[in-house]
């Protein structure tokens, strides 16, 4: 089976990358950020404070998370309900950063995740991929853009969307989700040393998405 780490900053354009060239390469995709967003949406939905451990990990004993994959991608459940779209609001985005500091919280979506890579070619994306979750995956990227840049590409979707945004807001959010993510003690963002260093300030995104796949083709030859 052959592994693809796909990891990065929020915004770097990890998911619609992983996406694209797990459909060329006839890989799964996991976005594994949708797994600690299911977490967050449901301790926000249950009245608890993400940001708290003696909140959250009660919750977690009935947490039924798990991921179907269909010719459109990933779908999301919770106790059984798709909350593929819930889990995309701004509230979720916060608190499934808050959630992911839990050590506990790491713990409990780690073998959903290496279990997935055991029985499929992946494509995973997340923050700790190539360092924590799939630490001999054959091919690992490090997908990273100027703040700047993640900040227009976030506010740019959210107004397609039809959503309100605000550009200054969306980048303080990204500034701040970045500080979050590679200050926690449990699992920081950082890139693995053995990841090649993929920055996509400028480049288009059929340009990354062809350089992706380029990358793993070259790394996995022979493996597939
Ligand atoms: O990629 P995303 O925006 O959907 O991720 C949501 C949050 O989950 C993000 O703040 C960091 C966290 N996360 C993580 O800690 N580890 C992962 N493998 C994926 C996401």
């Amino acid at each position: 089976m052959v592994s693809v780490a796909l990891d990065g900053p929020a915004g770097a354009g990890k998911s619609t990358t992983a996406r694209e060239a797990a459909k060329r390469l006839g890989f799964l995709h996991v976005d594994t950020g949708a797994l600690y967003r299911a977490v967050g949406l449901d301790v926000l939905r249950r009245g608890g404070d993400p940001a708290d451990p003696g909140d959250v990990l009660p919750f977690l004993e009935d947490m039924r998370i798990s991921l179907k994959f269909t010719g459109e991608g990933q779908r999301i459940y919770l106790r059984g309900e798709d909350v593929s779209e819930a889990i995309r609001i701004p509230e979720a985005s916060m608190a499934a950063s808050a959630v992911s500091a839990i050590p506990e919280v790491r713990t409990f979506l780690l073998e959903l995740q290496r279990e997935l890579a055991r029985k499929n070619n992946v494509i995973m994306d997340g923050r700790d991929i190539g360092t924590v979750v799939l630490p001999e995956a054959s091919v690992k990227i490090f997908l990273t853009a100027a703040p700047e840049e993640r900040a227009m590409r976030r506010y740019k979707e959210l107004l397609a969307k039809g959503a309100q945004a605000d550009y200054d807001t969306v980048l303080e959010e990204v500034q701040r989700r970045d500080y979050n993510d590679s200050h926690r003690a449990a699992a920081p963002l950082h890139r693995a040393e053995d990841a090649w260093l993929c920055d996509t300030t400028g480049l288009t995104l059929e340009g990354v998405i062809q350089a992706v796949v380029d990358y793993v083709l070259q790394k996995s030859e022979g493996a597939r």
